[in-house]
């Protein structure tokens, strides 16, 4: 076992963990941040996507002793200091951008990362983004539009 010490949404964490344990396994099990959801476990789905130093992460990709050191961000983290529903949380439930939401802590924590890169990103930079994180019941639009959203765009007119 290998001791790990890293900032997970502002709060110092301890841990002792296997050379073989994945972030997203010590972020779900160990601190019992569930938010992060595995939904493949062969980095192709999305749902595990945490923040890792500033960048987008899938957390199912990086052993936990590769974050000893790091700041990591989770979906757990991202509401507004007084609870409530950040700007991009708030835009998802506005404009129906999930449904069953297994995908949207991931969706989400990439929207994040895409819109501190990109403040206002164009649709197609959007899609562009998120062909890492894969939505099996939504259908895309309303998380196109929602992202959208909530980089300040007008989209009265987008078709749902
Ligand atoms: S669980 Fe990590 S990409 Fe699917
Ligand atoms: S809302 Fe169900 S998988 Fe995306």
């Amino acid at each position: 076992m290998t001791d790990v010490k890293m900032t997970v949404n502002g709060q110092p964490v301890l841990g002792q963990v296997e050379g073989r344990t994945l972030l997203v396994d010590f972020l779900r099990t160990d601190l019992k941040l569930t938010g992060t959801h595995v939904g493949c476990d062969t980095s192709q789905c999305g749902a595990c996507l945490v923040h890792v130093n500033g960048a987008a992460v899938k957390a199912c990709t990086m052993f936990a002793f590769e974050a000893d050191g790091a700041e990591v961000t989770t979906i757990e983290g991202m509401a507004e200091p007084d609870g409530s529903l950040s700007r991009i949380q708030q835009a998802f439930q506005d404009h129906h951008g999930l449904q069953c939401g297994f995908c949207t802590p991931g969706m989400v924590m990439s929207a994040a990362a895409l819109l501190k890169e990109t403040p206002k990103p164009t649709e197609a930079e959007v899609r562009a983004y998120l062909e890492g994180n894969i939505c099996r019941c939504t259908g895309y639009h309303n998380i196109i539009k929602a992202i959208m959203a909530a980089s300040g765009q007008d989209v009265s007119a987008a078709v749902a």
